[in-house]
């Protein structure tokens, strides 16, 4: 969709497995003066061309440090991370480097929108394309192109101070799409809005991966945006434990969750299952009919068989060791 012109626009659905975003064995650990917060445990993914990839967990599971870090905003402790067409590790690369790939490579986008007030509309997105030393032409045809796309041509000549939330956030998608990225990554990107406008934007992100065909990873704590996702990943303290492909209700993820053996062939139990179940510490693993059966032990005796009982007889007051019944010193009996 290079230059915007509506036979692409409107080309049918090409199908492609093509990855477009890798991520290899993300760790990021935070460190604030002597204490260390791990949120990242070993994340891998990847997402496909077009693909809508959603990321849902509960506050501080990682998500914000996830996009981040695929983004290039923040550098992980260690893993890497691969974008289409770079042929490079970007955690290896300079901000500068970053900088210039993600120019046409991704889009950003989260809860604040990044308009300059002073500027109208227009004026705003072709800055973006002028940042990224688009020729005038181009820009001038892709912005007029992607604000009547958006639905804000007649607040082109509008500044931030007179627009609803909603205008606002469809002139800073406009400003995003401008240097036509492959993916766009957002970071709760309605959570501000209210239910009626946060759908709208949700629509314009369908239209945008339907039309456009971009790929979107997404992070979210909204039912809403879920039920629009191709694939949804679910991440709990730092690791990805499952993958959700559709029909997900944030209330009953039990339902269509599929958990997944990571790179370090880890399985993560969900937290609220282990709450159903009082937190076991210990299971017993089995294979029966073709299932894993995990039994919660709740006292391990494996645990305790180990431990050697230590008794002082009571007559002669020496150690009675060992599980006998009769002190070896003075030959009462113990109890
Ligand atoms: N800059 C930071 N310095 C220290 N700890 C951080 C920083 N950013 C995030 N964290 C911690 O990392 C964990 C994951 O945070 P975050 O990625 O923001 O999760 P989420 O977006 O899912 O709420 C949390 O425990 C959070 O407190
Ligand atoms: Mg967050």
């Amino acid at each position: 969709m290079n230059n915007f012109t509506s036979d692409e626009i409107y080309q049918p659905e090409k199908s492609s497995n093509l990855p477009i975003l890798v991520a290899e064995d993300i760790i990021k650990i935070y460190r604030t003066g002597k204490i260390e917060t791990q949120a990242l445990r070993g994340v891998s993914f990847t997402i496909y061309e077009r693909e809508k990839l959603f990321l849902i967990g509960p506050s501080g599971s990682g998500k914000t440090t996830l996009v981040n870090i695929v983004a290039g905003n923040v550098k992980p402790t260690s893993g890497k991370v691969f974008w289409k067409d770079l042929l490079k590790d970007i955690t290896r690369s300079s901000f500068e480097e970053i900088i210039k790939a993600r120019r046409s490579f991704a889009g950003l986008i989260s809860q604040d929108t990044r308009l300059v007030s002073h500027l109208t509309v227009k004026e705003n997105v072709e800055l973006v394309g002028y940042y990224a030393n688009l020729p005038s032409s181009v820009i001038k045809q892709r912005s007029e192109f992607l604000l009547k796309f958006l639905g804000i041509w007649e607040k082109r000549n509008k500044k931030e101070d007179t627009l609803s939330g909603g205008e606002k956030k469809r002139a800073d998608i406009a400003a995003t799409l401008v240097t036509n990225p492959k993916i766009i990554i957002a970071d709760e990107p309605t959570g501000d809005l209210d239910v009626i406008t946060a759908n709208s934007i949700l629509d314009l992100f369908d239209k945008i991966n339907q039309k456009l065909h971009i790929a979107m990873l997404l992070c979210t704590h909204s039912q809403n945006v879920t039920t629009r996702a191709d694939r949804v990943l679910e991440i709990q303290d730092g690791i990805i434990i499952g993958q959700h492909e559709s029909n997900l209700h944030l209330r009953k993820l039990e339902q269509s969750r599929l958990l997944e053996i990571d790179r370090q062939e880890r399985i993560k139990i969900p937290e609220s299952i282990l709450d159903k179940l009082d937190n076991p510490k210990h299971f017993e693993i089995q294979i029966m009919d073709g299932k894993i059966v995990l039994n919660p032990i709740y006292k391990s005796k494996h645990f305790e068989n180990k431990v050697k009982k230590v008794i002082t007889c009571t007559i002669c007051g020496k150690l009675a060791k060992d599980n006998s019944d009769f002190c070896k010193y003075c030959g009462a009996t113990i109890s």
